[in-house]
């Protein structure tokens, strides 16, 4: 085979790559908080420091300072060419790796979209043949015009459907296996996932579909069937019923995270279009970071029952560390017994809109929960809620929420704030501990030199741990900048403008041959303190800010020196007079 391989492809490739499989199968690794860790396989070491970040999809040894990705792990270490590398994650992935021999590269994830939106509008049109299935969604409350906005559809009853409609050849066969619309037999025939099923498509940010959601329409089990993980689908990461919440809202002041697909289109159908639901999983970190780059108010709703009031729980424990000043995150609690689609039929709008006003306040909650587990009236109760809080409120960013937050405890408990606070800071669980005095140790190593890092060196970190946080920076400010790295900063700007879906992984690939490349490697390795009140796109803005300062300073000085020689132009003059300084 020969022919380029469309960067788009390993782009995209690299973002939808699990490195933890890949590497998995190689080494022996072992979680580590939300990374993996093992032994370095690349130098001989007994304690581990060789670690692995699933999320940002590279690797790092702090012994040896090997790093990559994926595919520059399958190099180094099974000493594949970076085409063969390629071709390895690829058909872990179950997709073709396209060559660019015409003008006109095939992209094969293009092809897996268009599939599954083939396949979406056949159900769309299944649905209309199939009275039994309109009359569950009429006797569920559903319109046909919010039928249509979420693209709901039907699977027809038998094994084939789509077998037989879409899976015409050997390669289109595998492309329904790779989106997981059938199922391989042992013996290695297929048959259709999704039979006699409602059917929601699972919409990704721009809209494309990357699976679906199947209800039974009677009481067979299981109630709710959904697309397994694939090289498009990752239940971590998406959640159903934000696109559409999108289209409908120009302004989307908040989101209210439940728990079903119905609950979504319940609620939309009632004119409450700002519902999104995450797929039969526990909120992620990476599910609230989406959230939070829309709108700085997220409700969690749920059934006012015990298992409804666990579901709260795990969902704050996963929001702590998600917690800014200016950001809001509250929980609604349905009277038991109910969901929000119930609800919302049985009273009406704006009695879901009244509860999603009154709803509870993270820390109200984290507080009377703590007070329900203790006896309040005694001394040693009190000493235990602030036991109980401490592992909560190590999670917490520094700022000013989280001093109020231990006010309030110290309230409580009946101690003083600063007491309390030094009774928090003790004994901080050991798994954190090792992590701050990781942290510590990295950003105290010497950087560079000067002390200080450079603020290029800074904003082309946050850049490479957040590059959607560059897709709206004006790269022109840098114009007249001229420190060492702006090139680069500008290139990697630009990199992501051109792919605003770039992964910081994806970035490291696309360098992985440039000298700057082991440069990259290791500034993505640098832990940046999340325990700081920060945000990605606002600190990036900021450094671009401080840089066109920079920049304009440099320049003022290159023409009063100028000045000072007398060989300024006249446009110069005016520049520089323009620049404030008023040139004699
Ligand atoms: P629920 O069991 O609360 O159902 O599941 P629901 O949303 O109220 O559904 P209806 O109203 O009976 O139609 C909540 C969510 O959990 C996941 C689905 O994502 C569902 O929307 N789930 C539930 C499954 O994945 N499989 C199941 O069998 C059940
Ligand atoms: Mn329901």
């Amino acid at each position: 085979m020969s022919g380029l391989i469309p960067q788009h492809f390993i782009d995209e490739l690299i973002a939808r790559a699990d490195i933890v499989e890949v590497l998995g199968h190689r080494i022996q690794l072992k979680k580590a908080g939300r990374e993996f860790k093992a032994c370095c396989p690349f130098h001989g070491e007994k304690t581990p420091s060789f670690t692995v970040s699933p999320a940002k999809g590279f690797y790092h040894c702090f012994g040896c300072g090997a790093h990559g990705t994926a595919i520059s792990f399958l190099m180094e270490h099974d000493h594949l060419t970076f085409v063969e590398a390629v071709e390895s994650v690829a058909s872990m992935l179950g997709v073709d790796v396209p060559r660019d021999e015409s003008q006109r590269p095939t992209r094969k994830f293009d092809e897996l979209f268009e599939l599954t939106r083939k396949i979406e509008l056949d159900f769309q049109a299944q649905l209309k043949n199939h009275q039994p299935a309109v009359d569950y969604l009429k006797a569920r409350g559903i319109d046909g015009a919010t039928a249509k906005r979420f693209g709901i559809g039907y699977a027809p009853s038998g094994w084939s459907h789509l077998l037989d409609k879409f899976g015409t050849s050997k390669e289109a066969t595998e492309r329904l296996l790779a989106i997981g619309m059938i199922i391989r037999k042992d013996n290695g025939q297929h048959y259709d996932r999704f039979r006699d099923r409602l059917m929601f498509p699972i919409k990704d940010s721009r809209g494309r579909t990357i699976g679906f959601g199947g209800r039974g329409l009677g009481n067979d089990e299981p109630k709710y069937l959904n697309s397994p993980e694939t090289v498009l689908f990752h239940k971590g990461r998406e959640l159903y019923g934000l696109y559409e919440a999108r289209q409908a809202l120009r302004n989307i002041e908040r989101l209210v995270v439940v728990e079903g697909y119905m609950d979504v289109v319940g609620l939309a159908r009632h004119g409450i279009d700002y519902a999104t639901a995450t797929l039969g999983t526990a909120t992620t970190d990476e599910h609230l970071n989406r959230l939070f780059r829309i709108c700085d108010e997220i409700s969690f709703c749920f059934d006012g029952d015990r298992a409804g009031r666990a579901a709260a729980w795990r969902a704050l424990e996963n929001a702590l560390p998600q917690i800014r000043d200016g950001r809001q995150i509250r929980f609604v609690f349905l009277p038991d017994g109910q969901d929000p689609d119930s609800y919302v039929q049985e009273n009406d709008a704006s009695a879901f809109e009244k509860e999603v006003h009154e709803a509870v306040p993270l820390s109200d909650f984290l507080i009377n929960e703590l007070c329900a587990q203790v006896d309040m009236s005694s001394v040693d109760g009190r000493a235990r809620l602030a036991e109980l809080a401490k592992p909560l409120v190590s999670r917490i960013p520094a700022g000013v929420y989280k001093e109020l937050l231990i006010e309030r405890l110290a309230d409580s408990v009946g101690l003083s704030a600063s007491k309390l606070d030094t009774i928090l800071a003790k004994d901080v669980p050991a798994t954190r501990q090792d992590k701050q005095t990781a942290t510590t140790r990295l950003r105290s190593r010497p950087q560079g030199g000067t002390g200080k890092p450079s603020i290029v060196r800074r904003a082309i970190t946050l850049l490479l741990h957040h590059p959607e946080a560059a897709r709206k920076l004006h790269v022109e400010r840098l114009a007249g900048v001229t420190k060492p790295g702006t090139d680069l900063l500008r290139d990697l700007i630009e990199t992501v403008h051109a792919e605003p879906n770039m992964s910081t992984a994806g970035l490291l690939e696309r360098y992985r041959t440039h000298e700057e490349g082991r440069h990259l490697g290791k500034l993505a390795a640098v832990e940046i303190p999340t325990a700081e009140d920060f945000d990605a796109a606002a600190e990036l803005t900021d450094c671009i800010g401080q840089l066109e300062l920079a920049g304009e300073r440099e320049r003022i000085s290159f023409l009063i020196e100028k000045e000072r020689l007398s060989s300024l132009s006249d446009d110069e003059r005016g520049e520089l007079r323009g620049l404030g300084r008023s040139s004699a």
